[in-house]
């Protein structure tokens, strides 16, 4: 949520700003803002709505020092006067600002009784007049003064009118990297948008607060001592953020997952001993033994990935394994056995409820596997171990390309656990083989866009839609009505198919498609039932199954064919087929198909 860029050194600030607000836009994008020095005075340029309304605003504005911030909008509407930066009444102060005060309320009665006037309805508007009350000539001290008093989450960074080659920076249960230059640095909420630029940087710890200037910075602890920093490198490579040839991001990504899948399996696993080798992953076979149960934390596409996982480990390893909302997981007081595994699945790695959910299973003494994608992220740094999903930048906001690539390592991870324990070798064997051809499939999959396209056309004016399944297909229901709400904004109900009749079947007409995902051979005959019992009730229906699957054809209003492979694989073609489907409806409706609004891809507050 929000993204946060910072810059003071000798070259246009404005400039690599933007570049860098461009990089984290997935943050959030109601809207944009930037603080500059102009001639030595303190403005705030901001525009409603994406980057390029703010590009506008300050083309051939110059600053060698700035911050910049681009907004989802949490705390007041998405106007201009919410826009960051927030200024304090006297226009000494600017603060951009991801997170959320919670205290803001009472901290901000207080001010307005002090005469303090707002002018936003922001929390971040409480920090702003905060450091302007405390300020007496020193920024540091009067930010540092200021955010002891605040509670939630925080990310921070504040210019002040009088100090035009300073910046100061602070943080509280939000990431926050500073970039170390020669001659110039950098502060941002995510090391993507400064990575270009250097791979020295310093990770911000929870309440700690900096003094940024061309040449130094300067790192303090809350009860104002000074620290010494240590500087890490970034060691993964500059990624690629364009678009190249599609029309969307999340379209460029549903292709990559040919490519992608294969990166996450890569020298992963011996065919020819039907092992598994992750070598991230640094605990000991007899470690892995210990192993009695395992608890998964996400949220989003990621608790789908999760929950495919936990039918795949339970059945190929025969360990008890749970899936937990992060959000409700972190409230609760859960019982961490002696012998529980607990993996945190993430895409960016930032999300604010799984990282809680993490620290809490930490406090408890629980060993964490990490799954994630964004090297340096927060997920990364914190778990015990953390497995790499190498998918590449994931730009578009709803994920495709990261959930398939959660699926192969979760399923790696899986018969890692039952080679250790029941699975022969011939098992295993057979089971990679079969993971091995999933990167192809994936190709066929895609070559029936143009069939997805066609039913996409026929369904598009659909308002609702139910997608059922049993077992693997199950999540997979679950993920695949998740895409269409977020990218074509249509109701959708995942559901077990065998719920159907305990209540949602009051739902289903002629005015409501439901889509069958049949690729589960143990429950086919099941889930066809269910297929019958919704067409009796005059719904359209979608079936997706495995090619050859005889007399479907006569049943299903359509029929999409995926390759056969094993069930426990399934739900990574069926996810393609469901993607390009919400892509297509989504592109038929004219939806924002990469920024859907509302969302944001990085969620860092609860
Ligand atoms: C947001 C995104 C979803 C994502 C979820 C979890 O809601 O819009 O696409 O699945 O966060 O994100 P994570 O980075 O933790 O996987």
């Amino acid at each position: 949520m929000c993204g946060i860029f910072g810059y003071v050194g000798t070259k246009n600030g404005v400039t690599l700003a933007l570049e860098g607000l461009r990089r984290i836009e997935y943050r959030g994008y109601d809207s944009a803002g930037i603080g500059v020095f102009e001639k030595n005075k303190l403005h705030c340029y901001r525009a409603v709505g994406k980057l390029e309304n703010l590009e506008k605003v300050v083309q051939g504005k110059s600053s060698t020092t700035v911050i910049a911030h681009t907004r989802w909008a949490t705390h007041g509407t998405v106007t201009i006067e919410n826009a960051h930066p927030i200024m304090d009444s006297s226009k000494a102060v600017a603060v951009i600002h991801n997170g959320i005060i919670e205290n803001f309320q009472e901290l901000r009665a207080e001010l307005e009784r002090e005469g303090v006037v707002f002018s936003t309805q922001t929390d971040t508007e409480v920090i702003a007049q905060l450091i302007a009350k405390c300020y007496e000539g020193d920024l540091l001290k009067a930010v540092q003064v200021a955010v002891a008093t605040l509670k939630g989450a925080y990310a921070i960074a504040v210019l002040h009118k009088d100090h035009p080659d300073m910046c100061v920076v602070a943080c509280l249960n939000t990431p926050l990297v500073i970039g170390v230059g020669i001659g110039e640095n950098f502060v941002a909420s995510d090391p993507n948008a400064i990575i270009h630029h250097t791979r020295e940087v310093i990770y911000v710890n929870d309440g700690e607060v900096a003094k940024i200037t061309a040449d130094k910075v300067e790192l303090f602890d809350s009860a104002f001592v000074k620290i010494p920093h240590k500087i890490e490198t970034l060691l993964h490579n500059v990624e690629d953020f364009s678009k190249g040839a599609y029309e969307h991001y999340t379209m460029k990504e549903i292709h990559e997952q040919v490519q992608s899948t294969k990166n996450a399996m890569y020298a992963r696993f011996f065919e020819d001993y039907g092992t598994v080798v992750l070598e991230d992953l640094h605990l000991k076979p007899d470690e892995l033994l210990a192993v009695e149960r395992i608890v998964i934390v996400a949220c989003g596409t990621s608790l789908h990935a999760g929950m495919v996982a936990s039918y795949l480990i339970e059945e190929l390893a025969g360990i008890p394994t749970e899936v937990e909302i992060s959000s409700e997981f972190r409230y609760k007081n859960p019982i961490v056995q002696k012998g529980t595994l607990a993996i945190a699945i993430s895409q960016s790695g930032e999300t604010a409820d799984t990282i809680a959910a993490v620290r809490e299973l930490k406090a408890k003494g629980a060993y964490i596997v990490g799954l994630c994608n964004v090297v340096g992220s927060t997920l990364a740094r914190e778990a015990s171990s953390c497995l790499f999903l190498r998918a590449g930048p994931e730009i578009g906001v709803c994920s495709t390309k990261a959930f398939t690539s959660q699926l192969v390592v979760l399923s790696l991870f899986a018969l890692m656990m039952a080679r250790l324990r029941y699975m022969s070798k011939v098992d295993g064997q057979k089971f990679l083989k079969d993971i091995a051809e999933i990167p192809e499939k994936i190709a066929l999959v895609l070559e029936k866009s143009h069939q997805i396209e066609a039913i996409a056309k026929k369904y598009a004016a659909y308002e609702n839609f139910f997608f059922i399944g049993r077992r693997y297909m199950y999540p997979s229901s679950l993920e695949a009505a998740l895409k269409l709400k977020e990218i074509a904004y249509v109701n959708a109900n995942g559901y077990a198919a065998g719920e159907l009749k305990h209540g949602p079947i009051a739902l289903i007409s002629e005015t409501c498609p439901t889509f069958a995902l049949c690729a589960d051979a143990l429950t086919y005959d099941k889930v066809l039932s269910n297929v019958m019992e919704a067409k009796a009730r005059h719904s359209k229906t979608i079936a997706v199954v495995y090619e050859g699957t005889k007399g479907i054809k006569s049943i299903a209003n359509e029929v999409i064919e995926i390759p056969n492979t094993r069930d426990e694989l399934a739900p990574i073609l069926v996810a393609v087929v469901c993607q390009l489907f919400a892509y297509y409806v989504a592109r038929l409706r004219g939806a924002e198909i990469d920024q859907p609004k509302n969302l944001a891809k990085s969620v860092t507050v609860e």
